[in-house]
């Protein structure tokens, strides 16, 4: 039997970024506290591990407000805050440490350049997400949030005004095309700035390929990961025989003789050890 897994599976150049920056501000012990400003990552057995090196994900305003002042850390995300935030935590005396990735810093300092010019911003990607969240905070003009044609009614345009398109790092490419040949065909002045992140995309494509021709699929990644669940979905389509796991444990293969090729994929927020596991277990076991 054999076993091909992707390359691009588990994490991106951001998270894998983020987690080494919290790692080694963990490994210092310098008498600072570390805290993360939600979650690292989507990954609870990272989040598990680091709280047991002593890193604290604050997940609340109330936690926020119960930290004592003193020699204070706060690492942002990956997808990074508002500027609002950022000036909050600093008021609070945190050091602040950005592991904003740079892909996502980008879309902000594109957001506070253009809106300085009185541009309109328009992002193309879920309000609810907080990266989204964070970029309209980088905004000096209100932004406009849509995430589907439809919605590009909804914006009252004005002739008076430019506008600059961006959108979500992880946002769909054939849906931000089409909304935005929506944009441009209304005739306004529109300026269009690419800002998806490859990452995802790639990581979809290469599962899908492995996933078509493999006679078993392995898909491993969060419950709570959106990236991952869409991993499975695609994964699924090609491969009728595809597992979504969250670690070993949840492994539940039978492999029966007629198996020659099994497929592993991971989404961003699965770190390398429980791919490394998986993959042993299936190298060894079958
Ligand atoms: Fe950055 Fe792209 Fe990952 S924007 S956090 S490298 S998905």
């Amino acid at each position: 039997m054999e076993l091909i897994t992707a390359k691009s599976a588990g994490f991106c150049f951001g998270v894998k970024k983020a987690v080494e920056l919290v790692e080694k501000l963990a490994g210092q012990k310098d008498g600072r506290n570390i805290y993360t400003y939600g979650p690292i990552i989507h990954n609870e057995e990272v989040v598990k591990s680091l709280e047991e090196k002593g890193v604290h994900a604050v997940r609340s305003k109330d936690e926020l407000d119960s930290i004592t002042p003193g020699k204070n850390v706060m690492i942002i995300r990956s997808h990074g805050v508002s500027k609002a935030v950022m000036d909050e935590l600093a008021d609070r005396g945190f050091e602040i440490v950005d592991a904003t990735c740079p892909f996502v810093k980008r879309i902000h300092n594109i957001v506070l350049e253009e809106s300085k010019k009185g541009k309109s911003i328009i992002i193309i990607g879920n309000k609810n997400h907080p990266e989204v969240e964070g970029i309209m905070g980088w905004s000096l003009t209100p932004p406009a949030v849509i995430d589907s044609l439809e919605e590009v009614d909804r914006i009252e345009f004005d002739k008076q005004t430019s506008y600059c398109v961006v959108s979500q790092t992880t946002f769909n490419h054939n849906k931000f095309k089409d909304i935005v040949e929506k944009i441009r065909h209304l005739g306004y002045d529109v300026n269009v700035v690419t800002t998806i992140c490859n990452a995802t995309y790639e990581r979809q494509c290469e599962s899908r390929e492995i996933a078509s021709k493999v006679d078993t699929m392995i898909v491993i990644g969060d419950t709570h990961s959106s990236n991952s669940k869409k991993l499975y979905e695609i994964c699924k389509e090609e491969c009728e025989d595809t597992h979504f796991i969250q670690t070993l444990d949840d492994l539940n293969l039978e492999l029966t003789k007629s198996v020659r090729l099994v497929g592993i994929t991971a989404g961003a927020s699965t770190p390398d050890y429980i791919i490394e596991e998986v993959q042993n277990y299936v190298r060894v076991d079958f």
